[in-house]
């Protein structure tokens, strides 16, 4: 029986980490759609395209190769043909990605690429982004909102990037972000059917069990 579990969340809710624990506890593929957002938004910058020429963007975009490994233990991504698996967390990304993904023809063809991921693994996946339960897999059995307080997913989003960035600058991401988001989807509004999960006061472990515990039911 081939299981599909969608999970969305804003910016430093965990979602990354639990979906792979998910993933791994249940045998299943495991998808960030997020990092495929972030890989066009590297090859965009890195190919010297104007971010504010929408229609140069969406055509390099769609003109891509992009692949992802889909292991939980071991997530990589490659656009055409380069490893960008490390360069796709730099802040420059972080900075664009939302103009990027905000951009039509580029959600369309992303998404597209996502639904034929999803319906083209055997076991069945882990699929994690903002617009998983709503848009890219709404007929999912098991879909999720995972939501935290902002100053849970600050404190997180900062655990995650160490030395490397000053509260200040955290801080100013997440927020950012949330907002620049927030045309792409209501993620921070369950749509019917989506359970929330509240992570602010659960470890990553107890998140992973409820989730494989929704699986299960
Ligand atoms: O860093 P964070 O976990 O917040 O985000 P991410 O999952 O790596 O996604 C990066 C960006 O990609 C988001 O801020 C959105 O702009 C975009 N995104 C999207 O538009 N739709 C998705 N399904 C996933 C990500």
């Amino acid at each position: 029986e081939r299981l599909v579990i969608a999970i969305d969340g804003p910016s430093g809710s965990g979602k990354s980490s639990t979906a792979r624990g998910v993933a791994k506890k249940l045998g299943l593929a495991y998808l960030d759609t997020g990092a495929m957002y972030r890989a066009a938004t590297r090859l965009v910058l890195d190919s010297g395209v104007d971010t504010g020429d929408a229609d140069a963007v969406a055509a390099l975009i769609e003109a891509a190769d992009i692949a992802s490994t889909l292991e939980p233990s071991d997530p990589a991504i490659a656009i055409n043909g380069t490893d960008v698996t490390e360069a796709i967390r730099e802040p420059a990304v972080s900075a664009a990605v939302s103009s990027v993904a905000t951009n039509l023809a580029v959600r369309a063809n992303l998404i597209a690429r996502q639904r034929a991921i999803i319906g083209g693994t055997r076991k069945g996946i882990v699929a994690e982004g903002r617009d998983i339960t709503t848009v890219v897999a709404p007929e999912a059995p098991v879909r999720v909102l995972l939501v935290a307080d902002p100053a849970a997913r600050v404190a997180r989003r900062q655990a995650e990037l160490g030395e490397k960035a000053t509260s200040a600058e955290v801080t100013d991401q997440v927020i950012r972000r949330d907002r620049d988001d927030s045309t792409v989807a209501a993620f921070t509004e369950a749509a019917d059917g989506v359970v929330v999960v509240d992570s602010t006061h659960l470890s990553l472990p107890e998140v992973i069990d409820v989730i494989v515990g929704l699986a299960r039911r």
